[in-house]
């Protein structure tokens, strides 16, 4: 059983969490710019949150991937609600075989982190490689490798928490997260530490040139709220960027 599968429902519902709009879909598009027209592969889509979004500013071909069967069954029942015309794949990205130099844009939200070796990492961004036509990009957000948590570490009020080893993190250390959703409902899942250096490389090694760590931005319209500081001080995830 895929880890999101007895938490699909909790997850979808934690995209209503503050920070998810005025943080993590503002950084996400402003670093897109204009995707009109763009061929999209959104890889790890979960219950389809982004790749709707990605249709809905104007992207054309959209495909979403993951291997959460509940997860997918979520981004189905969704475009069955209402019909955007986003694709939908169950399956590990690491198998994952993409038309070769069809895509414009690889989106990739939360993917890095479940590789929990150098290998593993390489693997995900071949697959991304390979589907990019020279030129295009892959944008995702990732754990934030460059602070990670000693034991727990609490950004409580905007829904999350985070453990890792009490001692600097070896390559392919838990880190678990526990989320808390606007209605109160707790729930958790975990991914993999990678040094920065592995990320550094294995981008390099994979093909890819620009790889850089973007950090967040906030919502101009949020700028003068002292609520985000602590988040934007200290950011449990962040965007990068790389491209073929
Ligand atoms: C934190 S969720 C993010 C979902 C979505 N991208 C979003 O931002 O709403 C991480 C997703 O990655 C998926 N995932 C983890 N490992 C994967 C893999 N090897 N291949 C495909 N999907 C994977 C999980 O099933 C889960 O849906």
């Amino acid at each position: 059983m895929a880890q999101y599968d007895a938490i699909a429902e909790a997850y979808q519902d934690s995209k209503q969490l503050r920070f998810r709009k005025a943080i993590e879909r503002h950084t996400l598009f402003e670093t897109l710019g204009d995707i009109r027209g763009l061929t999209v592969l959104d890889l790890a889509c979960g219950g389809g949150f982004y790749t709707r979004l990605l249709k809905r500013a104007g992207a054309g071909r959209v495909t979403g991937v993951d291997v959460s069967p509940e997860m997918i069954r979520l981004a189905r029942r969704e475009e069955a609600r209402e019909p955007l015309g986003c694709a939908y794949v169950c399956g590990d990205v690491a198998d994952f075989e993409p038309e070769p130099a069809e895509t414009d844009l690889v989106v990739a939200m939360y993917l890095l982190h479940y590789a929990g070796t150098r290998e593993k990492l390489l693997r995900f961004l071949r697959v991304c490689r390979d589907a990019l036509r020279t030129g295009g990009r892959l944008v995702g957000f990732n754990d934030n490798v460059m602070r990670p948590p000693r034991g727990t570490v609490s950004w409580l009020k905007y829904g999350i928490e985070k453990t890792g080893p009490l001692s600097a993190p070896n390559e392919g250390d838990p880190i678990h997260y526990r989320f808390t959703n606007p209605d109160g409902r707790v729930f958790g899942f975990h991914n993999f530490f990678l040094k920065p250096e592995t990320y550094r490389d294995a981008f390099r090694e994979s093909g890819f040139r620009d790889f850089r760590w973007l950090g967040v931005s906030l919502d101009p319209a949020e700028r003068e709220n002292p609520f985000w500081n602590d988040f934007l001080d200290n950011p449990p995830v962040i965007a990068y960027t790389a491209t073929r």
